[in-house]
């Protein structure tokens, strides 16, 4: 038997106790390959794509770290880079593509350094057919549905020395209580469900994320109160869908259920979510909202398109109706909610009536702002096969076209704070002027104003003083905790 065999056998079945002792045994030979290179090794994982890939890296770092490997934030430098990786649209696969080659050079010159990819863009055969063919270098790949495994993985490449790779098609498995180090100390994203079943028909989500299954509610709410007895103010729910939360459960429970359980934790100031679908916003939901304390009043609604006809080949499941009263429906029990939105420009067989419709549900809302995207051809996806693709030269004017328009109303939304005075949530000192920091009001705009470091993680009040389109500068008018408030005098 040799070492690695010996291990398996070794090893308790259960998770994540499995995955402790791996970490464990990874650990030990960490610390001798440490040693051997004369210096402690190194990691660095960069992460593609969502809030969900950004959540599922602050696990991977968890895993690196209690097996021994140090943070290093320079890619070029670490002896162990990890791309957790994207493949929503063709341009974030190729970004991957092109930072790999970049890689081959550096590997050739530190004989400890190992390449590990994972990620949406790892569930497909054919991403992996090319690694293995043209990017022989790479050490460990494997999948979303198995990041928990990382620690077993990773020793199995320590210990076989060879390319090491992983990728399951879906799982109903949801492991619980792993490590995780979050990237900031004051706000957290955390994950309610995993996976989407709604196959709109542009979209490679479904594909590489498997089926819809929700968190335990119990597990949801304590990982919450762990983060806030840590320091955490506000967490970002993460799911592709909320409105579906629950309806896998085995006592089903809605989204909006789940959000009152949450604002009842102590300590916990503000609350976010994404992404809701429109097709499934209820009524309870908006109510909730209307009457939280904690939810911020924001609300990222994705459009996509503003065309009925394109919806429904979108399989979208609303109309440009539908979306319209219901965007109404949340600003009349809502009244001061910010709206943002995705927009997806070019599907196939859009025509420039269609495009219009679009632009006429822009002008209605009048969106806070909006994410714009040039439609991607996925393989796979219903969409990549369908007729009369547009093409790239009008796909490029529509975008442009709308983009104008989304940032000119957006400025004109976002010019209405001024002189109003709001909470901002503390999170950076600002990365020009080191005498200012950096926050995010409510509705996500960002807000810079002279402060120290210390004020991070706390919520402040500011008077919004000058409009610059998509940020505001502020003055401090007084501090939220106690130990802020005998530090900073009152500022005007
Ligand atoms: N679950 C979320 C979105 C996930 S993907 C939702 O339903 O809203 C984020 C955004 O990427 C989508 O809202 C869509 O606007 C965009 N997108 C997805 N697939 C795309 C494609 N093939 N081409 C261009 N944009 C796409
Ligand atoms: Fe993709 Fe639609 Fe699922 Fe969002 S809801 S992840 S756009 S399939
Ligand atoms: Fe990309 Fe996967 Fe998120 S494809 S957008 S990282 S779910």
């Amino acid at each position: 038997m040799n070492e690695l065999e010996y291990m398996r056998a070794e090893a308790p079945l259960e998770e994540p106790q499995r995955q402790y002792y791996f970490m464990k045994k990874g650990k030990e030979l960490v610390t001798k390959l440490s040693e051997e290179a004369g210096h402690p090794l190194t990691f660095c994982v960069t992460t593609f794509g969502c809030q969900m890939n950004a959540r599922d890296s602050e696990k991977l770092v968890g895993i690196l770290e209690q097996m021994g490997y140090i943070n290093e934030a320079d890619e070029e430098k670490a002896d162990f880079v990890i791309f957790n990786t994207c493949t929503v649209r063709e341009n974030a696969n190729q970004r991957v593509y092109g930072r790999l080659g970049q890689l081959s050079r550096i590997k050739k010159q530190n004989p400890y350094m190992m390449i590990g990819l994972c990620g949406c863009m790892m569930q497909e055969a054919e991403v992996v057919e090319k690694i293995k063919k043209s990017y022989r270098y790479v050490d460990l790949i494997f999948g979303t549905h198995n990041i928990y495994k990382f620690a077993e993985l990773i020793v199995t490449r320590l210990e076989s020395n060879r390319m090491v790779i992983d990728v399951w098609k879906d799982t109903d498995q949801i492991v619980e209580e792993l490590p995780n180090e979050r990237k900031y100390s004051f706000k957290s994203g955390v994950n309610i469900m995993f996976g989407c079943n709604n196959f709109c028909s542009y979209c490679i989500v479904p594909y590489v994320r498997g089926r819809e299954r929700s968190r335990n509610p119990k597990d949801i709410v304590r990982e919450i109160e762990r983060f806030v007895a840590d320091g955490v103010v506000e967490v970002m729910l993460l799911g592709q869908n909320v409105n579906s939360y629950g309806k896998t459960l085995e006592e089903p429970m809605s989204f909006a259920q789940l959000l009152q359980e949450i604002e009842k934790i102590e300590g916990l100031q503000r609350i976010r979510f994404m992404t809701p679908h429109p097709k499934d916003l209820s009524d309870e939901l908006i109510e909730v909202m209307g009457q939280s304390k904690k939810i911020c009043k924001h609300l990222h609604l994705p459009l996509q398109s503003g065309s009925t006809r394109i919806l429904e080949k979108m399989n979208r499941r609303y109309t440009k109706e539908q979306y319209l009263n219901l965007v109404d429906k949340i600003r009349a029990a809502v009244p001061d909610i910010s709206l943002t939105t995705d927009i997806i420009v070019g599907f196939p067989g859009e025509t420039e009536e269609d495009f219009l419709e679009t632009l006429d549900v822009v002008k209605k809302v009048r969106y806070d702002s909006a994410f714009t995207f040039q439609y991607s051809k996925r393989t796979g996806t219903p969409a990549a096969v369908m007729e009369n693709q547009v093409s790239p030269d009008v796909v490029k004017e529509r975008f442009e076209r709308l983009l104008k328009e989304v940032q000119s109303i957006s400025a004109e939304v976002c010019s209405v704070y001024k002189d109003t005075i709001q909470e901002v949530l503390v999170e950076s000192v600002n990365d020009h002027d080191d005498s200012l920091v950096t926050g995010r009001m409510g509705n996500n705009l960002l807000v810079h104003f002279s402060g120290k470091p210390s004020l991070i993680g706390n919520l402040v009040t500011v008077k919004l003083t000058e409009c610059h389109g998509f940020y505001y500068i502020g003055e401090q008018v007084c501090v939220k905790t106690d130990s802020e408030k005998t530090e900073n005098k009152f500022q005007q």
